[in-house]
C-alpha cells in the first residue's frame, strides 16, 4: 500500500491542526507499513490503539477551537467525529478479536475515511477560524 502524504491541498491554515493531521497520516503510515510487513495481530492492535487515542486527542481540539470562535458547522462536524471513532473503534475491535479477518481492506477504508474527513469537512472550518484570530 502506498504511504499517505499531506499535500498542500490538505491544509486548512491552522497550524496546530494541521500538524496533528500530520500526526495521524504519520500513525497510518506506521500501520500501512506494518501490515505489509505481516506483523502480528497483537502489533497492528496496539499501533490501531495509539491511533484511537491520538484521534480522540485531535476531535477533541478541533471541537474546542470551533466551539471558542462560535463555529455554525459544529454539531454536524461532532456527529461525523462520532461516526469516524465509531468506525474506529469497530474496526480495531475486529482486528484483536475477530476470527480470520483480512486486516488490509479494513485498513484501506479507514485511511479513506481519514483522507474524506480532512479533505471535505475538516476544510470547512479551517478560512472560519482564520478570520477568528487563529492560524
Ligand atoms: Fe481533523
Ligand atoms: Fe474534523
Amino acid at each position: 500500500m502506498t504511504l499517505l502524504t499531506l499535500n498542500d491541498t490538505c491544509s486548512i491554515g491552522a497550524r496546530a491542526m494541521d500538524d496533528q493531521h500530520g500526526i495521524l497520516m504519520d500513525t497510518l503510515n506506521e500501520i500501512t507499513q506494518a501490515v505489509d510487513r505481516g506483523r502480528g495481530r497483537e502489533e497492528i492492535s496496539e499501533l490501531l490503539d495509539r491511533l484511537i487515542e491520538f484521534t480522540r486527542m485531535h476531535f477533541w481540539s478541533e471541537e474546542r477551537l470551533m466551539e471558542q470562535s462560535g463555529f455554525s458547522g459544529l454539531a454536524e462536524h461532532r456527529a461525523e467525529h462520532h461516526r469516524m471513532l465509531a468506525h474506529m473503534l469497530h474496526s480495531a475491535h475486529r482486528v484483536q478479536y475477530g476470527e480470520r479477518v483480512f486486516i488490509p481492506p479494513l485498513l484501506c477504508s479507514l485511511r479513506e475515511s481519514y483522507l474524506e474527513h480532512i479533505a471535505g469537512p475538516d476544510q470547512e472550518y479551517g478560512p472560519w477560524l482564520n478570520e477568528h484570530g487563529v492560524r
